[in-house]
């Protein structure tokens, strides 16, 4: 295996004054398939969104592939997320005035700037993976909460990143609905050894992972 992150002593303050993350050191294989838990408020969102170059950390240093991404700027980092992170949330924010298809395709748009045609075989195959060929062509609001999450999962995987990171993914839906969400996840994890961190409340999913960390206030236990 061979290490796709590494975080070396990451802090992290809203307000120049109290830390949110204090001295994170962090190393994950590519292909890792890692829960994160903790207490609400104990830093797990500001972690992801750190780790997807969302935000960046007040101190400390994050490597991609051995490179040093923390001190990109804005315009390198939506680059950067654009070609190599997937983010998942746990609602699932799909535009209401696209159908299913095309909400997948949106990143790819962002990527292209246009609406390259051979992408939508891409977002086809996975919507065969997800068993939701058939709802291809259906308005993104008139489908099921399951089937809107794996549409948002469709989505975040469309340009075949190297890690997907996603925030309480099925906070939002029953235990069956969620088992087969991880189920799902767990397919795309083996099939194209993408790297998955996952925020969960759910300790079931948390002890169906590789390898589980825990934070709490701002520090892995
Ligand atoms: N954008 C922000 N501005 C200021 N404080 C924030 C912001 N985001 C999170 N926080 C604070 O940082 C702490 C950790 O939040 P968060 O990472 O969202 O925790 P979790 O996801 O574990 O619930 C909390 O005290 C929260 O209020
Ligand atoms: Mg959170």
């Amino acid at each position: 295996m061979s290490e796709i992150l590494k975080l070396v002593g990451v802090f992290k303050s809203y307000d120049g004054k109290n830390n949110v993350l204090k001295n994170i050191d962090l190393n994950i294989e590519k292909g890792e398939f890692i829960g994160i838990i903790g207490q609400s408020g104990s830093g797990k969102s500001t972690l992801l969104n750190i780790i997807g170059a969302l935000d960046i950390p007040s101190k400390g240093d994050i490597y991609f592939n051995g490179e040093n991404i923390s001190h990109y700027n804005s315009e390198k980092r939506a680059q950067f997320r654009n070609k190599n992170i997937g983010f998942i949330f746990q609602f699932h924010f799909l535009l209401p005035q696209f159908n299913v298809i095309e909400n997948i395709l949106i990143p790819n748009w962002i990527d292209s700037g246009n609406d390259s045609h051979d992408k939508k075989e891409d977002a086809l195959d996975i919507l065969r993976d997800m068993k939701l060929e058939d709802i291809a062509d259906r308005d993104s609001q008139n489908i099921s909460g399951g089937q809107q999450q794996r549409v948002a999962i469709a989505r975040a995987l469309i340009n075949k990143p190297a890690i997907v990171l996603a925030d309480e993914p099925t906070g939002n839906l029953d235990s069956k609905t969620s088992s087969q969400i991880y189920n799902l996840l767990r397919d795309i994890n083996k099939k194209y050894k993408t790297t998955f961190l996952i925020v969960t409340h759910n300790p079931e999913i948390a002890a169906l992972c590789d390898r589980v960390v825990e934070i709490s206030d701002g520090v892995i236990k």
